[in-house]
C-alpha cells in the first residue's frame, strides 16, 4: 500500500497564505484613516442609502478579492457610516475610545482570542479577571462579588436578573435552572419608572414577562414613589421578590435613591439589582459620587463598558454578589467542555456566552495604562462637557433647560416662543429630524415628562468645547429657519 499523501489546494495553502503575511501593510492606511480621521469625520454622512445600494449583489461565484474587499469596506464606512467614536456623537449613550483600550482590542482581534476557559485562553481569561478585580476597586463595588463581561448592559441585566430569578426559585426550593419556573407563582418585579427598556426585554426573556414589573412613581418623570414602594413590599408579606434600582436614567441623568431604596428592601426578603449601565460611572468622581451611593449594598450590578469606560463596542459587565449561584444558573457542562469543578476558571460557565471574545484585552489596558486618575479625567471632562451645554443652553433665549444636569446628559428644547406645549412637541421633532439630516452632529430627541427633547448625552473624551459651541449653534439655526 502507497503511503497517504495530501496536496492541499494551491489557493488555501499558498495564497491565503501569502495574503495573511502582507495583510497588516493593507491595512495600515485604513487604520489611520479610522483612527486619525474620527475627530474630523463628519458624524452622519448625507445619502447613505445611495451607497449602500451596492449591497444588493448576488454572492460572488468567484469573489472580488482581498484588496478590493477592504477597498469596498472602507469606502462604504467613510461614505456612509455613522462616526459614533468620533467628538460630535451625542446620541444614546454611547462612549469613545481611549487609545490604550483601541490598542488591545485590536491586538485581541489580531490574535483572534476567545475567553471561554483557561485551557484554550490562559491570558484572556486572567485579563479578563483582572479587569473585573480593577473595576470593582474603580466603582466601589465590594471586592467579593463574582464579575462577568458580556456584550453590554442588556446581557449584564440578564446576567444579574437571572441571578436574581435562581435565588427567587431556591427561596421556594426551587433549582429553576434544572426545572424552569413553571408551577411557581409570578416573580415580583418592583422598580421605579426610570426603568430601562432593556430590563423588560430580559423579563421577556427570562419568562417573567415584559410587563410584569410593578413601577412606583410620583410624578411624569418617573420618580419613585417611595411610599408605595415600600407599601407594595409589605404587601407581599415576606414573600421573596426582586428589586430593580436605576442608577442612571437616559432621558436626563437622574437617579433612582438607591441607598434609600435598599433600606427599604432589605427590611423584606428581596434581591437587589442595580442598573448602573453609564450612572455608575458617577463612582468615579467627588462631584457626583453622592448619587451611587450604596450601591456596595446591591446583590447584583450592571455596568456597561462601551459607554462611560470608553473602551470599543461590544463590552458589559455584570457583578453579582454570590459566584455559585452564577454557577448554578448558567452550569455548562458536557464530557468534552472543562468539568464543573476543575479549579481553573470556565468563564463561559458563569455568564450567559460560551464562547466569547476576549473583551479584557481593552479593558485591562484601558485600566493599566491611564489608572483611576485618568478615567476620572475622562469623567469629569464629559462631566464638564455636560455643564458647559447646559451654559449655553441657558445662554440662548430661545432654549429651554428642562431639569438640572446632574451628570452629563443635557435635556432641552427648542422654544422660539409663542407656541404651546403640542407645537412645541411637534417643533421639535422635526428639529431633531434636521439636525440628523445635517449630518454635523448624532444626537436624539426623547421625553421628559409629556415634553419632546433633545437629550444629548456626552461620554466621549475627544469632545471639545467648539464642538459643544457649534452643536449649539447648529440647533439654534435649524430651528429658526424651520419656525420661520
Ligand atoms: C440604564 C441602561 N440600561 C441598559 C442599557 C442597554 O445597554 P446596552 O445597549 O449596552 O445593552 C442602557 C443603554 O443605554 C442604559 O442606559
Amino acid at each position: 500500500m502507497s503511503a497517504p499523501s495530501w496536496n492541499p489546494h494551491p489557493w488555501v495553502n499558498d495564497d491565503l497564505r501569502r495574503e495573511a503575511e502582507n495583510l497588516v501593510n493593507l491595512l495600515t492606511a485604513p487604520l489611520h484613516e479610522a483612527i486619525a480621521g474620527a475627530d474630523e469625520r463628519i458624524a452622519l454622512p448625507a445619502a447613505a442609502d445611495e451607497t449602500l445600494a451596492v449591497l444588493q449583489e448576488h454572492l460572488p461565484e468567484t469573489g472580488n478579492g482581498l484588496k478590493t474587499t477592504i477597498e469596498q469596506l472602507l469606502d462604504l464606512q467613510l461614505k456612509a457610516g455613522a462616526n459614533t467614536s468620533g467628538p460630535r456623537c451625542f446620541h444614546f449613550v454611547i462612549g469613545g475610545n481611549t487609545p490604550a483600550a483601541h490598542a488591545a482590542d485590536l491586538i485581541a482581534s489580531a490574535f483572534d482570542v476567545i475567553a471561554y476557559t483557561w485551557v484554550v485562553a490562559p491570558v484572556a481569561v486572567r485579563l479578563e479577571l483582572k479587569a473585573l478585580d480593577w473595576l470593582k476597586e474603580l466603582l466601589g463595588l465590594p471586592s467579593t462579588m463574582a464579575g462577568i463581561m458580556v456584550t453590554g448592559a442588556t446581557m449584564a441585566n440578564f446576567t444579574g436578573l437571572a441571578a436574581a430569578r435562581q435565588w427567587w426559585g431556591e427561596q421556594q426550593g426551587v433549582d429553576v435552572s434544572e426545572t424552569g419556573i413553571a408551577g411557581l407563582p409570578q416573580m415580583p418585579v418592583l422598580t421605579s419608572g426610570y426603568v430601562h427598556a432593556a430590563t423588560r426585554k430580559v423579563l421577556a426573556l427570562q419568562g417573567i414577562g415584559r410587563g410584569h414589573i410593578q413601577q412606583f412613581t410620583r410624578d411624569e418623570f418617573g420618580r419613585i414613589d417611595l411610599e408605595g414602594f415600600a407599601r407594595g413590599l409589605e404587601a407581599l408579606d415576606g414573600a421573596p421578590a426582586v428589586v430593580v434600582a436605576n442608577a442612571g436614567e437616559v432621558n436626563a441623568g437622574d437617579f433612582d435613591p438607591v441607598a434609600d431604596m435598599i433600606d427599604i428592601a432589605r427590611q423584606h426578603n428581596c434581591w437587589v439589582h442595580v442598573d448602573g449601565a453609564f450612572g455608575l460611572f458617577a463612582a468615579l468622581s467627588p462631584r457626583t459620587a453622592h448619587l451611587v451611593k450604596g450601591i456596595d449594598r446591591a446583590d447584583s450590578v450592571t455596568v456597561d463598558g462601551h459607554k462611560w469606560l470608553n473602551v470599543p463596542y461590544d463590552s458589559g459587565f455584570a457583578f453579582v454578589r454570590d459566584h455559585a449561584l452564577l454557577a448554578r444558573a448558567f452550569r455548562y457542562s458536557a464530557d468534552y467542555l472543562p468539568a464543573e469543578d476543575d479549579p481553573f476558571p470556565t468563564l463561559g460557565a458563569i455568564g450567559p456566552e460560551s464562547s466569547r471574545r476576549g473583551r479584557g484585552f481593552a479593558v485591562w489596558a484601558t485600566l493599566n495604562a491611564y489608572g483611576r486618575e485618568g478615567h476620572r479625567r475622562i469623567i469629569e471632562h464629559c462631566l464638564d462637557t455636560a455643564s458647559y451645554c447646559a451654559d449655553l443652553v441657558n445662554a440662548a433665549p430661545d432654549l429651554d433647560l428642562l431639569a438640572d444636569v446632574q451628570l452629563n446628559i443635557v435635556p432641552f428644547r427648542y422654544n422660539p416662543g409663542g407656541l404651546d406645549d403640542k407645537q412645541l412637541d411637534e417643533l421639535n421633532q422635526r428639529l431633531g429630524q434636521a439636525v440628523l439630516d445635517d449630518g454635523r452632529f448624532l444626537v436624539g430627541t426623547s421625553k421628559l415628562g409629556h415634553r419632546t427633547i433633545f437629550r444629548p448625552a456626552f461620554s466621549n473624551w475627544r469632545t471639545r468645547p467648539g464642538d459643544i459651541d457649534e452643536f449649539i449653534e447648529t440647533v439654534r439655526s435649524l430651528g429658526q429657519a424651520l419656525s420661520a
